[in-house]
């Protein structure tokens, strides 16, 4: 469900703002109903009529983005920074899915469809996210232990359910690591290695779920097949 100016927004008709205005002056009905109050939530069944035409829906689209290092995960940005978006051919409204750090590498999705979105990162779908990160030190079994049995993270224990030491390079003291995650809270990964006493040189996501950056350099993307699509859906309780 979202909000009718939202979604009038969206469809690229007109801003939210002009959105508003002709919620309060009457002139949007949704399923055959004017509707003036502008917290009303409709959802993609419902039709939308705007100034008596029927808003056509944007089509659903769903991208897949290996994300290079130096780029925000945003839809814009006051800085004038490289954002994620830029790398895709589109014009429709599309949107990062959750959030990877400006130096964080890898899988990333892109779409303009809020359900998928919500689908993916809300907590109950406990979706595996897979990093590889490069650390400043050489983990011990240690913490490696602590990770799997928990470190608080804003009065929250959050676990890793796997760890995996990959790499030693004695030389530079570094070390590289995989870990597997189900939550999606703010710089998690770097966080989690932070409270073990490890500073994280550079992360990359792997994996999100079914998707890989198999076959994508740095800052290619492809769409996703509707088989993947239906596969996201079929996750949805
Ligand atoms: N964890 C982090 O610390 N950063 C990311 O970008 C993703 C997960």
């Amino acid at each position: 469900m979202e909000r009718l100016q939202k979604v009038i927004a969206s469809s690229g008709l007109t801003s939210r703002r002009k959105a508003e205005s002709l919620i309060k002056e009457g002139k949007v009905k949704v399923n055959g109903k004017v509707i003036t109050e502008l917290g009303t939530k409709v959802n993609t069944s419902d039709e939308i009529i705007v100034d008596n035409k029927i808003l056509e829906k944007e089509a659903k689209e769903y991208y897949l983005l290996n994300k290079p290092r130096g780029v925000i995960t945003s839809t814009s940005d006051d800085k004038g920074r490289k954002i994620v978006t830029d790398f895709i051919n589109t014009s429709a409204r599309i949107f990062p899915v959750g959030r990877l750090d400006y130096d964080t590498t890898g899988v990333l999705l892109l779409t303009n469809d809020g359900e998928f979105a919500n689908i993916l990162t809300h907590p109950k779908n406990n979706i595996e996210k897979v990093y590889l990160a490069k650390l400043e030190g050489i983990i011990k079994k240690e913490q490696i232990d602590q990770l799997k049995k928990g470190v608080l993270l804003d009065e929250v224990l959050v676990k890793a359910s796997r760890v995996k030491l990959k790499k030693v390079n004695i030389d530079s003291n570094t070390c590289m690591v995989e870990i597997t995650i189900h939550e999606g809270k703010n710089h998690q990964v770097k966080r989690m290695f932070e409270k073990v006493g490890y500073h994280v040189e550079k992360l990359t996501r792997k994996r999100l779920d079914i998707f890989t950056t198999e076959n994508l350099q740095s800052g290619e993307y492809r769409k996703l097949t509707p088989k993947e699509v239906q596969i996201v859906y079929s996750y949805k309780k």
